[in-house]
């Protein structure tokens, strides 16, 4: 299984997210990206909103991986991808905020998101969707900026996004073939390596609506988080999860 790009390059589109899963409804190859300037319907997480002035990083990527098992773990892997090249492009190395988070110092620099559509038994694409936050200041985030980082402003200059975007796509195609080859444990060891959140205090809220505190201890091998809760060890599944932060 070998990636090759083709992306497709938009001014303003609502999300990227959007745009691909409906190209991959309609026949989309596996490895086309969408890629935008910005997005006026930014998707986040938990149906939150992303948003997404010009200057930051927005694409999603059309998956065809042909087996369901261990799909869960794409997320992990575009969080990887997108850790890893933006240490690569931009000098800064973000961490992993269980469970898709890129933080720097606490602050939200981007998110991954993926999407899948099955057809019966069969899984028909994935897409994933990462955004970084690159040219523009956190002001531009409102609410959300104190809690929000940008490359700008950690890096005081300007990013280069297109090499951003090589780099990145380049390490979530090694890190989706290491997928295809069976290699989730390698995987896990990597997003073990980048993960902010382990040993540390952390506070989660569930999707049944209670917040709870714990200490994060270990990611397991099916991407699910350890916390340790008055002595007893829960184990989290992202899918679970609406929030989880350091304290
Ligand atoms: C999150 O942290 O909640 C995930 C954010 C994912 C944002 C990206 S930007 C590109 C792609 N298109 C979207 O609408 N969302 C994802």
């Amino acid at each position: 299984m070998t990636l090759s790009w083709l992306v497709r390059e938009y001014g303003e589109v609502s999300s990227t997210q959007e745009v691909a899963e409906r190209l991959a409804s309609g026949g989309a190859r596996e490895g086309t990206v969408i890629l935008a300037e910005r997005q006026n319907s930014g998707r986040g997480r938990m149906e939150r909103r992303w948003l997404s002035p010009k200057g930051g990083l927005y694409l999603s990527i059309v998956l065809r991986p042909g087996r369901v098992g261990g799909v869960h773990l794409l997320t992990l892997a575009g969080a990887l991808a997108a850790a890893e090249g933006t240490r690569r492009a931009a000098g800064v190395s973000p961490k992993i905020r269980w469970p898709n988070d890129l933080v720097v110092g606490g602050r939200k620099l981007g998110g991954v998101i993926a999407t899948a559509s099955t057809r019966g038994e069969s899984l028909e694409f994935v897409v994933v969707g990462i955004g970084v936050n690159g040219n523009f200041r956190t002001d531009e985030l409102g609410d959300l900026s104190s809690a929000s980082a940008t490359l700008m402003e950690l890096a005081q200059a300007p990013v280069d996004l297109p090499s951003l975007r090589s780099r990145i796509l380049e390490e979530f195609a090694l890190r989706y073939e290491g997928w295809g080859r069976g290699e989730e444990l390698k995987l896990i060891r990597l997003a073990r390596s980048l993960l902010s959140t382990s040993g540390k205090k952390v506070e989660f809220a569930h999707l049944r609506g209670t917040v709870t505190r714990g200490i994060a201890e270990k990611l397991e091998e099916d991407g699910s988080l350890v916390v340790k809760v008055r002595g007893k060890r829960l184990r989290l599944r992202a899918e679970e999860v609406e929030w989880l932060r350091e304290l």
